[in-house]
């Protein structure tokens, strides 16, 4: 295993170039098991979770390529509908082929995700959209199983916004016979790119952006060629605070400013400078961080996959800060972390209080999740000395060389064996 090391308080300056976002990937891999043919992608990052979804896609029969950003997917081979424990277990998104191994073979087996670090994570929305699309559900020896002879169109009204329920639904309803109606839609930007990719493979999508989407079944979908997987929106954004907290001045490239406004309204109003750049945004920390409050909601509310990040940021801001987690209200693992670097947080409830101190200090911390591991990262970048942090793979999971990228930006940041 492999720990990072940072030595802290140096400044960030320079130009970074943020990565195909994993969670656009990973619906978009699973979409090619409904057609039969080459799909070709670009701005693909080479993530353990990518690794994870190509693992699993060979599993079921494709043949997959992924070298220097560019995937070929070919899923004229795909002939299996069982998705094993081992892989699911490593990776939670692999629910994600349920829905188009239902469409397409009228059968799948996916193996059921346990909680994980940041909270329990049902999949009861999952399950009800493919019920009333006509599949039947059975739940055998922690398994999710789906039988249908043909998928139906339905109306399906989501009890809570689901990123990747909503995109296990438009993954099957597809190739359903008939319209189907989702109410309650996640509008989140990975949404509206499989949307828009399924429609350059022949579906017809309507909505996606907005809680209504709209999807009217077609008999076959063709391969996608050379689709650009969009900007990862949360790289982007933990670029953004390793800028305010180290007084930095960064300029951000290949990143969209429309999909990380929540964000730079909050950094805004802490002081940070922001100037949106005709292909990035820059960047530029000031000595005083000003505390804010905020509460992670569904997009185009502040997301929950930044709340550690910002976190961080706020543990050396000036006064009292306030977060609330409603996605996942006991993803604070990271906030007893940042504890042992001298923070003061206190958690109640589904908040945590943020007391701003003047200094944090290096520590031999550990990584718990990967959006945990992020904030850990930044923490270190702030803090006075050494600080090492293990269990790194959990970062790998979803950032492509989040340490070189931060190096070439004048961070003294290294890894080691653990
Ligand atoms: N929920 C249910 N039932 C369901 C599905 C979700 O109650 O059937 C609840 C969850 O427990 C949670 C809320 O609905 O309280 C939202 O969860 P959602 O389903 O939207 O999360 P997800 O689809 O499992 C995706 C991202 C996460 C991100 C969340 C929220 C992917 C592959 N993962 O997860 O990303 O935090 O949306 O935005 O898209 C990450 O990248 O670090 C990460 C965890």
């Amino acid at each position: 295993m492999e720990k990072i090391v940072i030595e802290g308080k140096n400044r960030l300056e320079g130009k970074v170039k943020v990565g195909g976002a994993k969670n656009a990937v990973l619906p978009l891999m699973a979409a090619c098991i409904l057609n039969s043919g080459i799909n070709t992608f670009t701005n693909v990052p080479d993530l353990a979770d990518v690794r994870t979804m190509i693992k699993l896609l060979n599993i079921l029969g494709a043949e997959v390529s992924l070298e220097n950003g560019n995937m070929y997917i070919d899923s004229s081979g795909v002939n299996n509908y069982e998705a094993p424990y081992d892989l699911v277990k490593t990776m939670r998104a692999s629910v994600l082929v349920l829905g188009p191994l239902t469409a397409r073979f009228g059968k799948s087996r996916v193996s059921l995700p346990g909680g994980c670090a940041i909270g329990e994570r049902p999949i009861d929305q999952h399950i009800k959209g493919l019920e009333i699309l006509g599949s039947e559900i059975r739940l055998e020896e922690g398994y999710v199983e789906a039988e249908v002879k043909k998928l139906h169109g339905g109306v399906i009204p989501f009890d809570v916004s689901t990123v990747t329920g909503t995109e296990n639904i438009m993954l099957s309803a597809v190739l359903a016979e008939g319209e189907t109606t989702l109410f309650n839609a996640a509008c989140e930007p990975e949404v509206v790119e499989l949307a828009g990719v399924l429609n350059k493979m022949g579906a017809d999508i309507s909505g996606a952006g907005t809680d209504i989407i709209t999807i009217k079944g077609v008999s076959e979908l063709k391969p996608v060629v050379d689709h650009e997987v969009m900007p990862d929106r949360i790289e982007a954004g933990t670029f953004m605070i390793a800028a305010a907290l180290c007084e930095g001045d960064i300029e951000i490239q290949k990143c969209r400013f429309e999909h990380t406004g929540a964000l730079i309204g909050k950094l805004l109003r802490s002081g940070v400078q922001i100037e949106r750049l005709d292909e990035g945004i820059r960047v530029r920390g000031s000595e005083r961080i000003e505390s804010v409050d905020f509460t992670t909601l569904p997009y185009p509310g502040f997301p929950t996959d930044m709340q550690a990040q910002m976190m961080s940021l706020m543990c050396l801001s000036e006064g009292l800060s306030i977060i609330t987690e409603t996605i996942f209200p006991q993803r604070f693992i990271h906030s007893g972390e940042l504890r042992r670097m001298g923070a003061e947080i206190k958690l109640v409830g589904n908040s945590a209080v943020v007391r701003g101190v003047k200094k944090i200090n290096g520590a031999p911390i550990m990584a718990s999740d990967l959006r945990a591991s992020a904030s850990l990262v930044l923490a270190g970048l702030a803090a006075i000395g050494r600080t090492e942090i293990s269990r790194v793979y959990h970062l790998d999971r979803g950032y492509e060389k989040l340490d070189k990228k931060l190096e070439s930006l004048g961070a003294r940041i290294w890894r080691e064996k653990d």
